[in-house]
């Protein structure tokens, strides 16, 4: 295996995705350098949930490497790879929803935990201690996403905007090194959208995160990407800087019959 250059955190090679006689991805190979904010771009169908399902072990790709911190993980299923670093929020929001939201952000953080589940089970002075200690991390969580006030609150009744963010610091809660977003900004406003660019860029700061993120929004793309990677078919159209994409034809043409990626 090649070594891969110290300030990739994470990186892909040749991965396929084949689900019967489609190739949902093809040979995607990219790389992620640490604490950069990435786009995943192209048409609705392109193979961009797909990597995303494949980089976190929810789909064990056809073929290919993921290469996290230096090491193939392809495969290792998901809460193996949460434990390792590598959290997601999810295209269509996956909470729970009769629970609140509180107890959303502190289901992502009992994977941290350090007591056993017996020791929770008769809740000793350590797992009482430590509960506590959860409680107030994701509170604090709670209000770095602007939703503390909601702490309360079933996850069910939050607008779509904040059940994002919840969902947000819900993976912030596994602290995470990798962070993937697909679509964050779906079912937002433009003020929710434009906020969430801060946002994004907020939480790379605050939690030295590398950020890969999927977005139609090319307000949003455009607007904190410092690199984009676009898929038309489950091929890589193209890669580059944002300005570069922008013009690309190759990339104006995928898009075409479907957005316009304009800015
Ligand atoms: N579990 C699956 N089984 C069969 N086909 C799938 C599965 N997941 C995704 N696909 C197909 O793979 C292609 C890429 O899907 P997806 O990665 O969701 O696209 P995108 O996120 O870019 O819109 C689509 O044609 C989709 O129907
Ligand atoms: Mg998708």
């Amino acid at each position: 295996m090649q070594p891969t250059p110290q300030d990739v955190i994470l990186e892909t090679r040749d991965l396929n995705m084949r689900f019967g006689g489609l190739l949902a991805v093809s040979d995607f190979s990219a790389v992620f350098p640490r604490g950069s904010i990435t786009g995943l771009i192209g048409p609705n169908g392109a193979g961009k949930t797909t990597c995303f399902n494949m980089i976190t072990g929810f789909y064990k790709p056809t073929s290919g490497q993921v290469v996290f911190h230096g090491e193939e993980v392809q495969g290792r299923p998901p809460y193996a790879l949460c434990r390792a670093g590598i959290a997601r929020t999810f295209q269509n929001i996956r909470l729970f929803n009769n629970e609140t939201v509180l107890e959303n952000v502190m289901i992502g953080r009992h994977l941290r935990q350090k007591t056993s589940w017996l020791q929770t089970l008769v809740f000793t002075p350590a797992s009482r201690r430590e509960e506590k200690e959860i409680r107030a991390r994701c509170m604090e969580l709670l209000d770095v996403v602007g939703l503390a006030d909601l702490a309360g609150e079933k996850a069910a009744s939050l607008p779509y905007g904040a059940q994002r963010r919840l969902e947000i610091a819900r993976a912030l809660a596994t602290e995470p090194s990798f962070l993937l977003l697909d679509e964050p900004a779906a079912g937002m406003n433009p003020q929710e959208s434009e906020d969430l660019m801060g946002f994004v860029r907020t939480i790379r700061e605050a939690f030295g995160l590398t950020i890969l993120l999927i977005e139609h929004d090319m307000k949003v793309v455009m607007g904190v990407c410092e690199h984009l990677w676009v898929l038309d078919y489950g091929q890589t159209i193209a890669s580059g800087p944002p300005e570069a994409i922008r013009s690309d034809p190759k990339v104006i043409t995928a898009y075409l019959g479907e957005e316009q990626p304009h800015a």
